[in-house]
């Protein structure tokens, strides 16, 4: 979708099959994307400082320790000013099945520290186990200093 906008795009997965399937479809809509597999957890490792980082379903899989990792990894991949979208499932959603459900002040809670949570959005979001959308958050987070 970025790379359809004409933004100079990156996507990231740790699965080889994910990255796989991405770049297929990228293929497909004829749209130029640099896909790699790597760590969400060590995105530093790359080298690189994003404008902006768009996560789809990733910050729910996390457990505790791994969300403040995870926290650490996206200051190390952007600088001041930099935009981090996260769409996750929300505590609405029913059931237990797949990722953890998130809540408004946990999202909060991980990103207290220099960075500042501009807006959280009650959305749908689509998965592939459901014909209807699901009750998900969509958080816009600003990297302070
Ligand atoms: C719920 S799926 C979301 C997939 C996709 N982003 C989407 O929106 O449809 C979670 C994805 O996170 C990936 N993942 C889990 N831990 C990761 C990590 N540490 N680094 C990179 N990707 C990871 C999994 O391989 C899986 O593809």
């Amino acid at each position: 979708m970025a790379a359809a906008l004409g933004l100079d795009t990156t996507g990231i997965d740790g699965s080889p099959r994910a990255i796989a399937l991405a770049r297929r479809k990228a293929a497909e809509r004829g749209v130029d994307v640099r896909f790699l597999v790597a760590d969400a957890l060590d995105l530093g490792s790359l080298g690189e400082v994003f404008d902006t980082v768009i996560d789809s379903g990733l910050f729910h899989v996390f457990g505790d320790d791994d969300r403040a990792r995870y926290v650490d990894s996206l200051r190390a991949a952007t600088a001041p000013g930099g935009r981090v979208s996260v769409l996750c499932f929300s505590e609405r959603m029913p059931g237990d099945f797949g990722p953890r459900r998130v809540t408004q002040d946990e999202i909060r809670a991980s990103f207290s520290d220099r960075w500042t949570v501009e807006a959280i959005e009650a959305v749908g979001m689509e998965v592939n186990f459901s014909p209807d959308p699901v009750p998900a958050w969509l958080a816009t987070i600003i990297r302070g200093e």
